[in-house]
């Protein structure tokens, strides 16, 4: 008979310090559901899971590839021909590069993953947008880099500060992250400031990390990359077919890394943990292939109605009294303010929502604003009529709230 022992098995610490909030609340909204109440999910930017379809051309390629046996291991940089597709989209958009440069990706996580593994040592110090997408602090807690947050200004359509962010740079600083277009703001930053963030990276011998995965989901077309300023600035970027490509699921992204000579080293780092990892998803490489080489045409139509759910969001948002909300340029997220009674946080405003109306957002604080500030992200993919209906509980319940403090 065997005697096994009772005390709990300890996880590692830097679990302790992981969040990533998007997720983590879903745990909260499965009790509400287990009371019996309907959730609206408002928390992850999954257009799919709202209705908007897959290309065909895509699940052709995919399925036909592993048709026609391409169900073994991949290189780990990726097949040829899909970094060469890269590499032709980047030129096409007015960046030369090489299909050497390129890798593919489980997806714009995996590769933001990989580069600052391969750029970040413990202890280091990376700058990272306050809100930010919250998979890069997550990467951190895990290598034991530090966070330090600049600030974007929602005065100024949430654009950076750069007199804040140029005081927080020290010599234990490595990497400039830059979400452009932004997820949680919706904020697209104008060629004046990209070129600011390039030379104050220079300046500082910095990587910029351009997380690019929403550049086709600007809603007057699709925004350059932050590479067309200046190809020779050591920029890596990262984008998807998640997101304007409509295959979240998939986990199909690649990395591009800067010609610089400047990169070199990174480069091969990058190569050499990527091995490490066999390769990203096979079949879904030749679906990048076809994404890339086949039509766009069913981008205009998307990003139409994602400026149509914009303005809804922000008009429907801004008429609640004590509620702000900037008006996003791209992707499908809004960044809304309440002002928040003393001694209250965004997270009590989210989790009192969700109760109150099944309605499911994420704080603000999960992207790293201040608790007391009431920011939070609403997600607008949901038909205009749900909207409608969504932001006529978010007014009631808000109103409530504001009142009974
Ligand atoms: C800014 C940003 N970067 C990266 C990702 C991750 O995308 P992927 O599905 O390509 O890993 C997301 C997903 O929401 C995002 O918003």
């Amino acid at each position: 008979m065997s005697s096994h022992r009772t005390n709990e098995i300890r996880p590692a610490r830097r679990v302790g310090r992981f969040s990533y909030a998007i997720r983590n609340i879903v745990a909260e909204a499965r009790l509400v559901e287990a009371q019996g109440q309907t959730v609206r999910y408002l928390n992850v930017g999954d257009p799919v899971a709202f209705g908007f379809q897959t290309p065909v051309h895509l699940i052709e390629a995919a399925e036909r590839a592993m048709r026609d046996g391409h169900n073994g291991y991949l290189p780990s940089q990726g097949i040829l021909s899909g970094r060469e597709a890269v590499a032709d989209d980047y030129a096409a958009r007015g960046i030369p590069t090489s299909p050497d440069r390129v890798l593919l990706t489980t997806g714009t996580s995996e590769g933001i993953e990989l580069a600052l593994t391969a750029i970040v040592d413990e202890g280091d110090e990376v700058l990272v947008p306050c809100p930010t997408y919250p998979l890069y602090t997550a990467v951190m807690a895990k290598i034991g880099a530090v966070p330090a947050y600049y600030r974007t200004d929602p005065d100024t359509g949430w654009l950076p500060d750069l007199d804040q962010l140029r005081s927080l740079v020290n010599p234990k600083t490595r990497v400039l992250v830059v979400i452009d277009p932004n997820n949680p703001t919706g904020a697209v930053y104008p060629p004046e400031i990209r070129r600011q963030l390039i030379d104050f990276a220079e300046a500082h011998d910095l990587v910029i990390l351009a997380d690019e995965v929403y550049g086709d989901l600007g809603f007057d077309g699709s925004v350059p990359l932050m590479g067309t300023l200046d190809f020779d600035a050591p920029i890596i970027s990262f984008s998807s077919l998640s997101k304007a490509y409509l295959a979240p699921g998939w986990r199909a992204g690649w990395m591009v890394i800067g010609r610089s000579p400047r990169l070199n080293a990174v480069l091969a780092a990058i190569k050499k943990l990527a091995d490490g990892r066999l390769c990203s998803p096979g079949p879904m490489q030749y679906g990048i292939e076809a994404a890339l080489r086949g039509s766009r045409a069913h981008q205009a139509p998307f990003q139409e109605a994602l400026r149509q759910r914009a303005a809804i969001t922000t008009d429907r948002l801004n008429a609640i009294p004590g509620m702000r909300c900037v008006m996003p340029k791209a992707a499908f997220y809004a960044m809304p303010q309440v002002t928040l009674p003393p001694g209250r946080t965004d997270e009590h405003y989210v989790l009192s929502l969700l109760r109150a109306t099944g309605i499911l957002c994420v704080y603000g604080s999960g992207f790293g604003t201040a608790p007391e500030a009431g920011f939070f992200r609403v997600v607008f993919l949901a038909t205009p009529g749900e909207l409608s209906s969504i932001y006529d509980d978010i007014a009631s319940f808000t109103s409530e709230y504001l009142r009974t403090a």
